[in-house]
C-alpha cells in the first residue's frame, strides 16, 4: 500500500476505535447484553490492522483498544462489581493482545511468501528472457560465421588477382596507388574476417609445457619497434623462478599482443608500458599496465562485448578473443582503470594446472 493508502486505513481504525469506544462509554452497564457486542467490536480494527500493517500494527492496536478498554472497565464497571463477574471481560483484554500479535504475523509471514513468490517468478522470466536472447545471438553467430568462411575464400581469389596487377603496374605507373589500395583493403578485410571466424569458432587449447615469460618476451620482441615508434617505454619486471605449466602458447601470444597493442594505442603522445608477471600460489598474474588515457567509466561494462570498440579501423573483437583463451585456459582477465586515474591496468590471471609442473632451475 502506498503512503496515502497507509494513512487512509490509519484514520478509519482510529475512527473505529473511537465509535466502540463510545457507545461502551454510553451505554449503561445495566444493559450488559449490549457490552457482550461491544467488547468483540474491538476486534475489527484489531484484525484489519494487523492485515495491514503485520505483528507491530496488530499488537500496537491490541494494546490501544485494551488501555481504553480498561479504562471503561475500572470507571465503570469496576462500581458494580460485588455482584458482576468481570474476570471474562478482564480476560478479553489478553485475548485482543492474542488476537492481534497473531494475525499479524500470519500476515507477515504471507507478505514474505508473496514477496518470495514475486522475486522467483522474475527471475524465471529474466532467465528465460536471457535464454531466447543466447539462443538468437547463438543463430546470428552462426549466420555471421557462415557468411564469414564464405567470403574468406572469394577473398583469397581476388587477392591472387591484385597480385598478379601489381606487376603489372609498376611502382611509377600511375595507376599503382589503387592497386595499394586494393591490397590494404583487403588484408583489412581478411583481418576482420580471421578474427571473426576466431572468436565464432574458438579452438580448444592445444596445450604444451611452456613458460609464460617466454611467451611475454616473444610479444615484445614482435612489437618492439612498433613500441619504440610511438615513444613507449618499457618496464618489466618478470617472476622469477619462472614457471612451467600447460598452455598453448600460441593462443597466450595472441591474448598479451591485443593488450600490448591496446595498452600502446591509448598512449598516442607515448608513454610507459609496464609488464610484470608473479606467482600467486597455484596461479600465475601476469599485469600489463598503461599510462593511456584510461576506459571511460561508461564503458567499463561494454569493453568485452564483441564489436565495441573506439577506434578506426579496429575490429572489436580482440578483448573477447582474449577473454575466450583466458577463460579456456581456465583463467580471467580484468581491465581496470588505474587506482591513480593514470592509464588501465590489464590483469590475467592463469591457473598453473599440469600435471608435468616443474620450477626452472
Ligand atoms: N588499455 C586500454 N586503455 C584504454 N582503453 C582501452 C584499453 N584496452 C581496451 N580499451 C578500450 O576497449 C575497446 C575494445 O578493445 P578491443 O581490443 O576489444 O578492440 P579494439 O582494440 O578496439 O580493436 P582491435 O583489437 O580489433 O584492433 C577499445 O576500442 C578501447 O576503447
Ligand atoms: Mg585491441
Amino acid at each position: 500500500m502506498d503512503r496515502f493508502g497507509d494513512r487512509k486505513t490509519i484514520i478509519g481504525i482510529l475512527m473505529c476505535i473511537a465509535i466502540i469506544s463510545m457507545l461502551h462509554f454510553i451505554t449503561p452497564v445495566e444493559s450488559p447484553q449490549y457490552h457482550d457486542v461491544y467488547d468483540r467490536l474491538y476486534y475489527i480494527p484489531i484484525i484489519f490492522s494487523a492485515f495491514f500493517f503485520g505483528l507491530r500494527g496488530g499488537a500496537a492496536v491490541a494494546a490501544g483498544c485494551g488501555m481504553v478498554f480498561l479504562l471503561h472497565l475500572l470507571l465503570q464497571w469496576q462500581s458494580h462489581a460485588h455482584h458482576v463477574d468481570l474476570t471474562g471481560r478482564y480476560l478479553e483484554i489478553l485475548m485482543y493482545l492474542v488476537v492481534g500479535a497473531l494475525t499479524g504475523a500470519l500476515s507477515d509471514l504471507g507478505r514474505k511468501q508473496r514477496r518470495r513468490a514475486e522475486g522467483a517468478y522474475e527471475k524465471l522470466l529474466d532467465s528465460f528472457e536471457k535464454a531466447k536472447e543466447s539462443d538468437r545471438l547463438a543463430a546470428i553467430g552462426t549466420l555471421a560465421a557462415g557468411v564469414a568462411h564464405e567470403i574468406r575464400n572469394p577473398l583469397g581469389g581476388i587477392k591472387g588477382a591484385v597480385e598478379i596487377l601489381a606487376g603489372e603496374f609498376g611502382m611509377e605507373h600511375p595507376k599503382r596507388r589503387f592497386v595499394d589500395i586494393l591490397n590494404k583493403e583487403i588484408l583489412r578485410m581478411e583481418r576482420i574476417v580471421g578474427e571473426f571466424l576466431d572468436f565464432s569458432r574458438p579452438q580448444e587449447p592445444c596445450l604444451a609445457p611452456d613458460r609464460i615469460n617466454n611467451v611475454l618476451k616473444s610479444v615484445l620482441d614482435l612489437s618492439s619497434k612498433n613500441l619504440r615508434k610511438n615513444n613507449v617505454r618499457l618496464k618489466i619486471d618478470l617472476c622469477e623462478p619462472d614457471t612451467t605449466f600447460n598452455m598453448d602458447s600460441n593462443q597466450l601470444r595472441q591474448v598479451f599482443l591485443n593488450l600490448v597493442l591496446n595498452g600502446m594505442d591509448s598512449m598516442p603522445g607515448g608513454g610507459e608500458l609496464s609488464i610484470t608477471t608473479r606467482r600467486r600460489g597455484a596461479e600465475i598474474e601476469i599485469d600489463i599496465t598503461d599510462t593511456g588515457c584510461g576506459i571511460n567509466p561508461d564503458d567499463e561494462e561494454k569493453i568485452f562485448e564483441p564489436f565495441f570498440t573506439k577506434k578506426q579501423g579496429g575490429t572489436g573483437l580482440g578483448l573477447p578473443i582474449c577473454r575466450q583463451i583466458v577463460e579456456r585456459h581456465g583463467g580471467r582477465i580484468t581491465i581496470r582503470n588505474r587506482s591513480d586515474a593514470q592509464g588501465a591496468a590489464a590483469m590475467v590471471v592463469l591457473p598453473i594446472r599440469c600435471a608435468e609442473e616443474s620450477e626452472a632451475v
